[in-house]
């Protein structure tokens, strides 16, 4: 289940996109050139995030400083950063804490934003992502902000709209921003001030992921993002939701016992059950209840100084009972203002690192 690689997840290869040449000579999407014109190279754009296995401890670093300066700035000196630029916000699923804070992020930029849903536009009548995101450029939409069930979408539509794509949450695949804002959230609670990371920032750290690790994009971010920086990620679930070949990835572990988990964290995830994604699965809910829900006597007996973290959103009295969803160590909250910062300089990036190189 767990993607390693850089390069696209086969799903977007099921959305049917015939892979370009590997010598195609780039061409930079220039202001005034056609804009139905049809890209026929294979590009990229620095400044899209379409997976954190592309981000090396010195591109978070950057990102991180860059949320902090555009979050201390003050705002009417930050909003002439991105003056009149236009960024299209296309999410193919709902959305409550990405959409909102891509789109306040992208504003309080001074950019302005567009948002296409599924559910009230010409997707609903057919329309293919190709289309609508070549339709989005021919508009003047300068970036892409993409949520999409499908895994690997976002490679798609960076390849035929070449513009930089920042991915929102790709099926079961990946979360980058999420696990980004997550990380500055850690930090804030084990490193306070600091804002450079290094391979060896979180040497020593646990971080306990909790749940539905199988559909969860989030974890997949995070357990590709965290052990690079020296985190110990440890899984927790029962096999149905955590395969066990999970632990194939470098860092990461498997711990099937939720107490013996918790008495080794630092940071404790807690991840929703993905109710729309269970088919075919065999769940009973109470049995989970009982063994992996998050409650204040477990915290208190096993995780007394860890910090709890949820990326929402939250099912009270499934994952966690809501006494812990409020209590002290969460931080459930501060990850959600996080999210404004980080996606500030996500956004700034996708508008200012020079336009395109070839994929190597
Ligand atoms: N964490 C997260 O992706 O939440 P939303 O689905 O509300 O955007």
């Amino acid at each position: 289940m767990p993607v390693k690689s850089a390069t696209a997840p086969r799903a977007a290869q099921e959305l049917s996109v015939k892979p370009a040449s590997k010598n195609a000579r780039v061409v930079p999407a220039k202001p005034g050139s056609p804009p139905n014109a049809v890209p026929d190279s294979t590009t990229w754009s620095r400044g899209s995030v379409l997976s954190v296995t592309s981000l090396t401890p010195k591109t978070v670093s950057e990102i991180l400083s860059l949320a902090g300066e555009l979050e201390q700035q003050d705002p009417l000196e930050r909003a002439r950063r991105l003056a009149k630029r236009k960024i299209a916000l296309l999410f193919y699923e709902s959305s409550t804490r990405t959409r909102t804070s891509f789109e306040l992020a992208a504003k309080g930029l001074g950019a302005d934003t567009t948002l296409v849903s599924s559910l009230s536009s010409s997707i609903e009548k057919g329309e293919t992502l190709k289309d609508t995101g070549l339709t989005l450029r021919a508009l003047g939409a300068e970036a892409i902000i993409l949520r999409h069930p499908s895994s690997g979408a976002p490679w798609l539509l960076e390849r035929e709209t070449r513009l930089p794509v920042l991915n929102a949450g790709d099926g079961m695949h990946e979360h980058p921003s999420q696990a980004l804002l997550d990380l500055r959230t850690m930090l804030n609670h084990l490193r306070p001030g600091t804002t450079t990371v290094a391979a060896d920032t979180l040497a020593g750290v646990n971080v306990v992921i909790t749940g539905d690790i199988l559909h969860s994009r989030v974890a997949r971010s995070n357990m590709l993002l965290l052990p690079k920086l020296g985190a110990r990620v440890i899984l927790c679930g029962p096999p149905p939701l955590l395969p066990d070949l999970a632990a194939d990835i470098p860092g990461v572990e498997i711990e099937r016992d939720f107490p013996r988990a918790l008495a080794q964290a630092q940071i404790v995830m807690m991840l929703r059950i993905q109710a729309e994604r269970l088919a075919g699965l065999q769940l009973d809910l109470e049995q989970y209840k009982a063994k992996y829900q998050l409650t204040e006597a477990l915290l208190a007996a096993h995780a007394p100084q860890a910090i709890l973290l949820h990326p929402g959103p939250i099912i009270r009295g499934l994952e966690l009972t809501g006494e812990v969803a409020d209590g002290p160590q969460s931080r459930i909250l501060e990850q959600v203002h996080n999210g404004v910062a980080i996606r500030m300089a996500l956004v700034y990036r996708a508008l200012t690192l020079p336009e395109r190189e070839v994929r190597a």
